[in-house]
């Protein structure tokens, strides 16, 4: 489907304060942090003891901790997806130079990748040190997932595709700091660290991507309200939406990971209200004027829907039996 012109000429207009936006939002790589910062450095004497504490203090932590880490860091992994996708993104232009520079939004979105790319590593590394988890099954269920792919509802439309990267980095912050939490309760300090600083992360490139839509909507404020929408009322779905272990079809992991991270309260209906309203509360959508008929339904529909999901999900149940995993087996249970 081929968007409008307007759309690309928005895309075009806003790409001119991308560098910007790349200086504000993220760090230049001398500065920002690695995952070997975080990380028991294998080159120094103490390694070992930092290895045996990782091993250590991983024993006092439960068996949906373990599932939601692992599920947590294959998202991560799959990375290789979500760049693809935005790079193919209407606007994008991976192809060198147009009107005789550097497109700046892949600039942008190869920039954003090189920062997430840390973190899987960063999550792998530390599963891979605990000794809690198979690894094997769990590198088979990121490879099934690389190969999966997703199917986000957006189609190449950058409007659509970057209310869905608002909400998700958003919904990373939330889950990352909320394992961090629990982790560092139970004395998990490394964890604790890796966790809240890779949330950190993730809250910038949720203010980098939710001042992109803030930008468009002052460029073409009905068009974007029209696809925050449409991307609501469809549901923002979850980046391993197709997650699987070995043996099963497509998808046929995600909901017991899901319901694993909802006993824990590490990712809840309650979360993706919340950030529902924090989206709608930033973009003001409430102050909006100058809509067409079409996108002023559309700004009450999304006016009302945090309530209205309020109401749904206080009537819904988190199934309370625990899923045995291939990635944390059930001997691994305390
Ligand atoms: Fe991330
Ligand atoms: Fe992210």
């Amino acid at each position: 489907m081929a968007l409008d012109n307007i759309r690309l000429e928005v895309m075009n207009t806003v790409e001119k304060q991308v560098d910007g936006f790349i200086k504000e939002y993220l760090i230049p790589v001398e500065d920002i942090w690695q995952p070997t910062d975080l990380l028991p450095n294998l080159q120094g004497e103490n390694y070992m003891d930092e290895i045996n504490q990782i091993r250590e203090e991983a024993k006092e932590l439960e068996y949906d901790f373990w599932v939601v880490l692992v599920a947590d860091m294959v998202t991560e992994e799959a990375l290789p997806t979500y760049e693809s996708w935005l790079m193919d993104m209407e606007g994008v232009e991976q192809h060198g130079k147009s009107r005789g520079e550097e497109n700046a939004w892949s600039k942008w979105v190869r920039h954003w990748t090189g920062e997430e790319n840390r973190h899987g590593d960063t999550l792998n590394k530390y599963l891979y040190l605990s000794g809690r988890v198979n690894m094997r099954e769990v590198e088979k269920t990121t490879q099934y997932l690389i190969n999966d792919g997703f199917d986000i509802g957006t189609g190449r439309d950058p409007y659509r595709n970057f209310v869905y990267t608002s909400f998700q980095e958003l919904a990373t912050n939330i889950s990352h700091k909320r394992v961090g939490q629990l982790a560092k309760k139970k004395g998990n300090k490394m964890l604790g660290k890796m966790c809240n600083i890779i949330a950190g992360d993730e809250m910038r490139h949720y203010m980098a991507y939710r001042e992109f839509v803030k930008t468009i909507f002052e460029h073409d404020p009905s068009e974007m309200m029209l696809a925050f929408h449409d991307m609501m009322k469809k549901k923002i779905v979850m980046p391993a939406q197709f997650l699987r272990e070995s043996g099963q079809g497509i998808a046929e992991a995600f909901e017991n990971f899901s319901n694993a991270a909802q006993r824990l309260g590490v990712y809840t209906t309650y979360d993706y209200i919340e950030i529902l309203e924090k989206l709608n509360g930033y973009w003001e959508i409430d102050k909006m004027r100058s809509l067409t008929d079409e996108a002023e339904k559309a700004r009450d529909y999304l006016m009302k829907l945090p309530d209205r999901m309020r109401r749904i999900a206080g009537r819904m149940a988190i199934p309370e039996d625990q899923h045995t995993f291939k990635w944390v087996e059930a001997n691994g249970r305390l």
